[in-house]
């Protein structure tokens, strides 16, 4: 047995588990704050608002990538997995920030992509410059076309932001990209891949980062013989018979990495982005490889009291299957905030909507706050970790109404301007009621944002006691106090509404219906909106002890 690596900089209280039921806020760097006026939000930026995240009474950050990118993908386009992008500081800023949340017990989460690469990274420039048949090509997934003259994609899989997931380049061969042509696909078959990426969560590691996010997890492992099969994402088998999505072969190397995250003290955490069947799922939480996987079922669930309580249900389940805690998520910078959401009618198309700039069909935008904040407080009573997407604790809604020639989401230009993506929960979020970006810089944001966002600022919220933030430091405070064990334990309840109890100290309620019901007896710790005298309010949930 060797010694445990030892880190730069550890959390003021150490604890192995703080994973299992931690709250976790996830920082989109870009859009966060903005220290040196240059309408990006920056490291530095993230750094000087490390006070109010822990007054706010998060757990952990989640920072989506800050390394280098040409930004093809809002980042998501790794140029280099061991830097900082120079645009949002250096490696110095870096370590103050893991050192500043540290000292607050603010553990750090960091975003890995390694199932592509920028086309700006250093292995595909070698790729490119280098002969069919190299080893700088094996790195990725390069293939002879087909037709007579191999004119035609290698097969007919399609991009998810559009398009065909092949590229040509010049000497004829086709590269695979699952995402945009800037993010060409690594091939995790090459021992070489496997062995850098490893050292990669080292780097991050010994600088003492806690735990990593890992994007599109069940995406590495692909099945390339020919002839190629069809895939498809969106309806993936349960046998893990899908092509490029979800295989079995994923596993190996997430228990390879398991190996480098224990060599740490305590061992790093990780969570899957997998969107894989929900019995899948499981596999990526055990406790022999990434040990936590992101359940997106509330996001996806409409506000519905027996649409809550069966996703609960199954994933407290999947849960005990695999000994993770669930990861609970309402938002977060892939898909239109939930106050939004929730007030649109129930399916809606959200695409379609914000192709209309989020005007037709109108939302009742009270109703959508008033419904996200019932929501976030049930989510927040619930066993396991919580995810808060940066905003959503001043009540934000999605900005809609982007003029189309700012918007920056590959998706625009892939679907053929048919789809614009996912840039309207991604503008810089306010923190002064006024200003040139409220309080985000001193200069204009990158996106920019609506006239409406600086009553939404933390200023303007910071004391009020109704404003969705206080509700937020409310509960997360109430959440520490009361949280102890991982189960839960259904309450009998009207139609309608969802009731269970944490403990013989804490019970969660929620009306999901428009009509009041009797309010429970007991003492109110934290309620979602006004109680009025002996009534729990439709849209609305409440904490008794
Ligand atoms: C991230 C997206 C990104 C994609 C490709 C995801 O699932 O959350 O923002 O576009 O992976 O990296």
């Amino acid at each position: 047995m060797t010694d445990p690596r030892t880190p730069a900089s550890t959390p003021a209280t150490p604890d192995a588990d703080w994973w299992r039921d931690a709250v976790v806020y996830q920082v989109y760097p870009r859009s966060f704050a903005d220290s040196d006026a240059d309408g990006l939000g920056d490291v530095a930026g993230i750094t000087s608002r490390v006070p109010y995240l822990a007054g706010l009474g998060v757990d952990a950050i989640w920072l989506s990538p800050f390394f280098p990118s040409p930004l093809a993908d809002g980042g998501y386009d790794v140029a280099d997995y061991r830097d900082v992008d120079p645009r949002l500081g250096t490696l110095d800023d870096f370590d103050a920030l893991v050192r500043a949340a540290h000292a607050h017990d603010i553990r750090v989460i960091v975003d890995v992509v390694p199932n592509h690469t920028s086309s700006g990274h250093a292995w595909f420039e070698a790729a490119l410059a280098a002969a069919p048949g190299s080893p700088e090509r094996a790195r990725y997934v390069f293939r002879d076309g087909t037709g007579d003259a191999g004119e035609l994609p290698p097969s007919d899989w399609v991009s998810n932001f559009g398009g065909s997931a092949w590229t040509r380049v010049p000497d004829g061969q086709w590269y695979l990209h699952l995402f945009a042509p800037e993010q060409p696909d690594l091939d995790w078959s090459n021992p070489a891949v496997r062995a850098d990426f490893e050292d990669t969560l080292r780097f991050w590691s010994d600088r003492g980062v806690d735990g990593f996010r890992v994007d599109v997890a069940h995406g590495l492992a692909k099945d390339l013989s020919t002839p190629y099969r069809p895939s498809n994402e969106h309806d993936l088998p349960l046998d893990g018979s899908d092509p490029l999505y979800d295989r079995d072969e994923v596993h190996e190397i997430f228990a390879a990495w398991r190996h480098v995250l224990d060599e740490y003290d305590p061992p790093r955490a990780a969570v899957a982005e997998a969107w894989a069947p929900a019995p899948r799922r499981v596999l990526y939480a055990r406790p022999t490889e990434l040990g936590q996987a992101f359940n997106f079922d509330l996001l996806e669930s409409p506000f519905d009291a027996s649409a809550f309580r069966q996703v609960i249900e199954r994933n407290l389940a999947m849960s005990e299957q695999s000994g993770a805690s669930s990861t609970w998520v309402l938002s977060n910078h892939d898909v239109v905030r939930h106050a939004t959401r929730y007030a649109l009618p129930a399916g809606t198309d959200t695409d379609a909507w914000l192709m209309t700039d989020g005007v037709s069909p109108t939302p009742d935008r009270d109703r959508g706050l008033r419904r996200a904040r019932a929501a976030s407080l049930l989510q927040f009573a619930l066993p396991g970790s919580s995810y808060v997407y940066q905003g959503e604790e001043l009540g934000l809604h999605e900005a809609a109404g982007i003029p189309r020639d700012l918007l920056q989401d590959p998706k625009w230009v892939r679907s053929g301007h048919t789809v614009k993506g996912r840039d309207g929960c991604r503008v810089p979020i306010p923190w002064t009621e006024s200003g040139p970006s409220f309080g985000f810089g001193d200069v204009a944001p990158f996106l920019p944002q609506p006239a409406d966002f600086g009553a939404c600022s933390v200023s303007a919220e910071d004391g009020d006691p109704t404003s969705t933030l206080s509700l937020y430091r409310a509960a997360l405070a109430a959440r520490r106090r009361l949280q102890s064990g991982e189960s839960l334990t259904w309450l009998e309840a009207p139609a309608g509404v969802v009731a269970f109890a944490r403990h013989d100290g804490w019970h969660s309620v929620t009306n999901f219906g428009t009509d009041p019901v009797p309010l429970p007896a007991g003492h109110v710790e934290v309620a979602s909106g006004p109680l009025s005298d002996g009534v729990l309010p439709g849209e609305t949930t409440v904490w008794l002890s």
